[in-house]
């Protein structure tokens, strides 16, 4: 693939709601992995000190990103692991004969795992519908579905297929009547938006670093309540699930008393080193002004799809949006073309069946916007 339009200084990326991108990621990423290798390397014993702190400081950021106080959150491979690793601790009884809560639009992956678990665990998986013709799931239709038999419910605090942004508090306060345990997914907004586990309070909170953190693969996190932790007896565990790794006496295993539980075999640290560079970067930048820059950004796209006639499939008021715009395009324009005719004008984009997903992040610029519109411009025009 030839790009006509070089060079590729992120101007006009609009892949933020998949993989992340920052002025000198690679750079710093690269710099992380090399500096771990030579420790690695080395014959001496220095090795897993240094791991181990690295992937302490991950975690350390994870935790002020989030608010997640000492002891709460660990690492794990991916946000279906983390959902996993949550839900087959819980004590047997806890979900047995009651309703999981989800929507229609959380993330499939999650779906597909909790649908796999439900019978086994007992619980009925209770996916609430989008309304026809609608592009997200209604906060509403969650609450009138939400009853006293919800025993857990997964929130997707912004939809991956509409950027679609719950209301958070609203729907905990429900939660919280109904006596339901409830976690969110943040994976699309962590590191744009703010979050914090205890305001609204959450049982859980799982994410991943890809995204507008712009982590690596691998990089995935649980946030477990501390008195929820403490009733969780993990199925996956291992002897990094204790409070000493080293206490191999076999009768006497012991889980740590916080989220460490969650550990079990050597924990896979690189995804740690490789991301930590861009979670050290996100918190030297000012998040006010990351999102203003977002909002800036989605506000020119919002207005292009209004003049173009096309369809929006995300809602119009910031306080209701990740950051991303999704446009439903017609059959008249399909996905597949577009995509590949941006790619040649060095613009990035991608798309789920005919939706195409936007989203502007701190690389991208008004100039990229507009090098974009110009392509969506000429794919209206009737052939
Ligand atoms: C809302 C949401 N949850 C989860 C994920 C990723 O899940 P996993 O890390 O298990 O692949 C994504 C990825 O796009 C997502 O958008």
């Amino acid at each position: 693939m030839t790009y006509t339009n070089q060079p590729l200084d992120g101007s006009a990326y609009f892949l933020y709601h998949s993989i992340g991108q920052y002025d000198g990621k690679a750079r710093d990423s690269l710099a992380a992995l090399g500096e771990f290798t030579s420790v690695w390397g080395a014959n001496d014993d220095e090795q897993w000190g240094m791991a181990l702190g690295v992937r302490q400081k991950f975690i350390d950021g994870w935790r002020r990103l989030i608010n997640a106080p000492p002891g709460t959150l660990t690492t794990t491979e991916n946000v279906t692991t983390s959902l996993h690793s949550l839900i087959s601790s819980l004590p047997d009884d806890l979900l047995r004969g009651k309703r999981v809560l989800v929507a229609a639009d959380c993330f499939p992956s999650l779906h597909f795992m909790l649908t796999g678990m439900a019978e086994r665990r007992g619980f009925t998986l209770d996916t609430v519908p989008l309304r026809q013709g609608a592009a997200w799931v209604d906060d509403e239709d969650m609450i009138a579905g939400w009853g006293a038999d919800v025993g857990l419910a997964l929130l997707t605090w912004v939809s991956s297929t509409s950027s679609h942004r719950i209301d958070l508090e609203a729907l905990v306060a429900h939660g919280r009547k109904m006596g339901s345990l409830i976690g969110v997914d943040i994976t699309q907004a962590a590191g744009l938006l703010p979050y914090d586990v205890l305001d609204p309070a959450v049982d859980f909170t799982i994410s991943t670093s890809l995204k507008w953190l712009c982590g690596t693969p691998g990089a995935g996190v649980l946030h477990v309540a501390a008195n929820l932790a403490r009733q969780c007896q993990p199925e996956l565990r291992g002897w990094f699930s204790q409070p000493n790794p080293f206490s191999w006496d076999l009768e006497r295993f012991e889980f740590a008393p916080d989220a460490r539980r969650f550990d079990h075999g050597t924990p896979a640290i690189m995804a740690n080193v490789a991301s930590l560079p861009a979670l050290e970067w996100h918190a030297g930048q000012d998040m006010g002004a990351l999102l203003a820059h977002n909002r800036a950004l989605t506000g020119m796209l919002i207005e292009a799809v209004d003049d173009l006639g096309l369809t929006l499939a995300t809602p119009r008021p910031e306080h209701q949006r990740g950051g991303s715009i999704m446009i439903a395009l017609p059959k008249t324009i399909p996905a597949g073309a577009l995509l590949q005719q941006l790619k040649s004008d060095a613009v990035f984009a991608d798309a789920r069946s005919q939706t195409l997903r936007l989203s502007p992040g701190v690389l991208t610029t008004q100039k990229g916007v507009e090098k974009l519109l110009q392509s969506l411009r000429l794919a209206t025009i009737p052939k």
